[in-house]
């Protein structure tokens, strides 16, 4: 950057010429004058502008990231005596807009809540915050994360802290430090919130979600030799893998697969065959977690890419970023040693991972929804229409209450939820848990909907175009709905969640 300088406002008027162009912007000079050139928005506006004070108008018209993006390149000084009125947040600075951070971390107490988890928000915001240009980007653009990327996240325990506390974190270093040991449910469930919180949805399941539902079988149902090789490799981001279950065939009802392993005559390996659809991150993996079908019934394999594995994208409403793949397995040779839990005991094993994906969309979900929420505060507070901004008109105001009541109420819950897995067994969050957690992600997936749709409404044509002010807003409402479809779809969530409720209910009850 520039050496900066103090200048009065009267010498920067003076340069007010095409050629010669400066602007100020929050009590900071920029020098546009071979910028305007390129301007998005054209050259004449800022020379029409020369010389004076646009602050209103650029954030009017600009996400504060369009300044920072810029500033290295074209800022030239500061305004004598002056001091910026516009916060730019440090890299993992919490948030002071209304309702833009959980309630603990505006001011509230919280029973759940300790320095640990707010010293592990701010460390891990602080690393998507340096990867956020990246990730818009990539998001744009359409492209995966990079190797290289995913190693980073892997050595700075990123990855790590998507899949629940455990044995498998031993050893390993995690964002602010904290003791794998001390890493508890509340931790995750800030991890996924702030994974969310980026703002590009294919991207962040581009570095998300493959491993956070792929690795879970490996590490609760692999031989202790798969697990000791695959799970630091992934956790470290050297390797990456997904979970194959879904076919064209069979989504909702798992059990109707048509994938096949055969035992081969020698008994030591299956020869796999099979389409898969929709699988996350399956364009770039290089291992895969396989349901199919032996002659003992649904069994889940551990398989590594080879050449008989095909993997195509399939283009959805978010960005390709995510590698969403359709994959053929056509006769691909799995070592018998591979298979996770016991053969014929697959349907258990994809079970076994179930709540804690489906609780973990929830906090996926309700990071992004504040997001959302946070930029329509700014946005109303700062977009000027009919001579007053949109917070000064009351059906504004309606709209953001209507958000923020529903987002606090599905929060509170989850906070509730995420207590009982952190002090209840295994056995004991099977029973009492996955009824609960399936309300929770159809209401979570809900209130998105519900946001989605204000917020658009807010941001009016900018909640529909892909860059600028409405950048996250128009993502959000393109993509909110994987959240209600994956892991279990609403209408099975809220199925779910009314059977299990009747499984408990008194014989004796009469109304
Ligand atoms: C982008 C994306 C990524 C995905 N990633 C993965 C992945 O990584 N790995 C993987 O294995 N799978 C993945 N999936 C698949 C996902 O889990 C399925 O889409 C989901 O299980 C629903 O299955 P389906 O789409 O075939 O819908 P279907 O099962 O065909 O259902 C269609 C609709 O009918 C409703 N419905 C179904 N049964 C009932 C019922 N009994 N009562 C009332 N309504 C019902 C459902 O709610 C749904 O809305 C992904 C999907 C998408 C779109
Ligand atoms: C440092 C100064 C500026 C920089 C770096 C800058 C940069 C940009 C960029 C990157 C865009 C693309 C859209 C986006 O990503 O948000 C844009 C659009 C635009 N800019 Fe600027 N800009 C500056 C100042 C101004 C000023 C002072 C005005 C005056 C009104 C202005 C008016 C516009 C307009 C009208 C658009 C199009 C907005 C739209 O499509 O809705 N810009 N600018």
């Amino acid at each position: 950057m520039p050496e900066l300088k103090s200048y009065t406002r009267a010498e920067v008027a003076k340069h007010n010429t095409e050629d010669d162009l400066w602007l100020i912007i929050d009590g900071a000079v920029y020098n546009v004058s071979t910028f305007a050139q390129l301007h998005p928005g054209g050259s004449q506006i800022l020379v029409e502008l020369g010389g004076k004070d646009v602050t209103e108008d650029f954030y009017g018209l600009h996400r504060q990231e369009v300044l920072v993006k810029y500033a290295p390149r074209i800022k030239i000084g500061v305004i004598e005596g002056e001091v910026s009125q516009v916060n730019i947040p440090a890299h993992g600075e919490l948030s002071t807009v209304p309702y833009a951070e959980p309630s603990f971390w505006m001011g509230f107490k919280s029973p759940y809540f300790n320095d640990s988890h707010t010293h592990f928000r701010q460390s891990i915001r602080a690393i998507y915050d340096e990867i956020k240009p990246e990730a818009i980007q990539a998001e744009d653009q359409g492209t995966y994360p990079s190797k290289e990327l995913y190693a980073k996240l892997g050595e700075a325990g990123v990855l790590a802290t998507q899949i629940g506390p455990g044995p498998w974190l031993k050893g390993l270093k995690l964002p602010g430090g904290i003791e794998p040991e001390k890493f508890d449910y509340f931790h995750e469930l800030i991890a996924h919130q702030e994974t969310a919180r980026l703002g590009t949805p294919g991207f962040c399941d581009g570095i998300s979600s493959g491993y956070s539902i792929g690795l879970p079988p490996i590490f609760n149902f692999g031989s202790p030799a798969l697990k000791a090789k695959v799970v630091p490799e992934v956790l470290l981001g050297k390797k990456r893998i997904c979970l194959a279950i879904t076919e064209p065939y069979a989504g909702s009802d798992v059990a109707r697969i048509r994938a096949t392993a055969t035992r081969t005559a020698d008994g030591k390996h299956f020869i796999l065959n099979g389409v898969k659809k929709w699988i996350t991150n399956g364009v770039f993996c290089d291992y895969f977690t396989v349901a199919a079908t032996t002659e003992k019934g649904m069994t889940m394999f551990f398989v590594e890419r080879d050449d008989n594995i095909e993997t195509k994208q399939i283009k959805t409403s978010y960005s390709p970023s995510a590698g969403t793949s359709y994959i053929t397995f056509e006769n691909v040779k799995v070592p018998a040693e591979n298979i996770l839990g016991k053969e014929g005991q697959g349907f258990q094993v994809i079970m076994y991972n179930f709540n804690h994906e489906r609780w973990y969309i929830c906090g996926a979900v309700t990071g992004g929804t504040r997001a959302i929420i946070e930029d329509c505060f700014k946005w109303a507070n700062q977009r000027k229409v009919f001579g007053k901004r949109l917070i000064d008109q009351p059906v504004i105001r309606n709209k953001l209450a209507a958000m923020v009541a529903q987002l606090e109420a599905v929060e509170n819950w989850l906070e509730n939820i995420t207590y009982q897995m952190c002090n209840m067994s295994y056995a004991e969050q099977s029973v009492k848990l996955a009824g609960p957690i399936a309300l929770l992600k159809y209401q979570t997936t809900r209130v998105a909907h519900n946001v989605s749709d204000d917020a658009c409404q807010i941001f009016g044509g900018r909640g529909i175009t892909k860059t600028g002010m409405g950048r996250a807003v128009e993502a959000f409402q393109r993509t909110y709905k994987f959240g209600a479809i994956l892991g279990g779809s609403e209408e099975i969530m809220a199925d779910l969640g009314i059977r299990q409720a009747m499984k408990q209910f008194p014989a004796n009850a009469r109304l």
